[in-house]
C-alpha cells in the first residue's frame, strides 16, 4: 500500500550572521546532509521545502526552495512553513550567535584590539519542538566529545522525536559516522556511510514515527 503524501520542511546549510557589510560569521557546513535528505524524501513521493542558508551545495531538485542568510532569515521562514509541515528536519548548522550590532560601513582597523560582542540567536528546531503539534521534529547534534549522552539530553530539551548525533568530520564530507537516537534510546549506529545513506533512514525512521503518532 502506498503512504500518505507528507510535507517534510527541512532546513539546512550554515547561517551567515554580518558585522559589516562584507565580513560574517559562518562555519563549514556544506549543505549536503540537508540536500540528501530532501532527496530522499521527495524519491518517496513527499513534498519538501527546503530552506537553505548559504550552501556550496547545489540545492535539491523537486524541493520548493527558500533561500536565506541569517539565523533570524531561517527563523522567520520555518515559522511562516510550519503550519504546512508533517516532518521538521533541522539539518542547518545554524549559528548559535551574532554580532550585537551591524556596522552600516567596512570596519577599518584602528591599530588595536577589538572585542566583539555577540547575542544568541533564536533555537529554531527548539522553538518547532516545544511548539509542535502533528509533526515529527528531528534534530541532529554536532559534537566534539560524549555525543550519544549530550544529544540524547539535547532531544528532550528541545522537545524532538529524533536526534541524529555526529562529529565535526561530518562537515563537508560525503561520508558520515553517526547515531540514530529516538525517545526511547539509540535506533542505529552507522559508521562511515555516505550521507544518501543516512539521509534514507532517518527519512524512514521519521515517516515510521509519524505513522505511530498521528495514525488516522
Ligand atoms: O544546540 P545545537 O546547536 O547543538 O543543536 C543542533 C540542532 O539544533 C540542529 O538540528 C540545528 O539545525 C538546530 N539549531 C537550530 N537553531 C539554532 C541552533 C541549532 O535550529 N539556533
Amino acid at each position: 500500500m502506498r503512504t500518505k503524501k507528507l510535507t517534510f520542511l527541512i532546513t539546512s546549510g550554515p547561517t551567515r550572521e554580518y558585522l559589516d557589510p562584507v565580513r560574517y560569521l559562518s562555519n563549514a557546513s556544506s549543505g549536503k546532509m540537508g540536500c540528501a535528505l530532501a532527496m530522499a524524501a521527495h524519491r518517496q513521493g513527499h513534498r519538501v521545502i527546503f530552506v537553505t542558508g548559504p550552501a556550496v551545495h547545489a540545492s535539491p531538485r523537486g524541493a520548493r526552495i527558500v533561500t536565506v542568510i541569517s539565523a533570524r532569515d531561517m527563523f522567520r521562514q520555518v515559522k511562516k512553513w510550519l503550519p504546512q509541515a508533517d516532518i521538521v528536519i533541522g539539518a542547518a548548522a545554524v549559528s548559535d550567535y551574532r554580532p550585537r550590532s551591524v556596522s552600516a560601513r567596512k570596519i577599518k582597523k584602528s591599530g588595536v584590539d577589538c572585542t566583539l560582542s555577540l547575542v544568541e540567536n533564536p533555537d529554531i528546531i527548539g522553538f518547532v519542538g516545544t511548539h509542535k503539534s502533528r509533526a515529527v521534529v528531528v534534530g541532529f547534534a554536532l559534537e566534539t566529545a560524549d555525543a550519544t549522552k549530550r544529544a540524547q539530553k539535547k532531544l528532550f530539551k528541545k522537545n524532538l522525536d529524533l536526534i541524529v548525533a555526529n562529529g565535526p568530520r561530518s562537515l563537508d564530507s560525503a561520508k558520515t559516522s553517526a547515531c540514530i537516537i529516538g525517545r526511547n534510546g539509540l535506533v542505529a549506529r552507522r559508521e562511515k556511510i555516505t550521507k544518501s545513506l543516512l539521509a534514507g533512514e532517518i527519512v524512514h525512521e521519521s515517516l515510521r514515527l509519524h505513522k505511530n503518532n498521528f495514525a488516522d
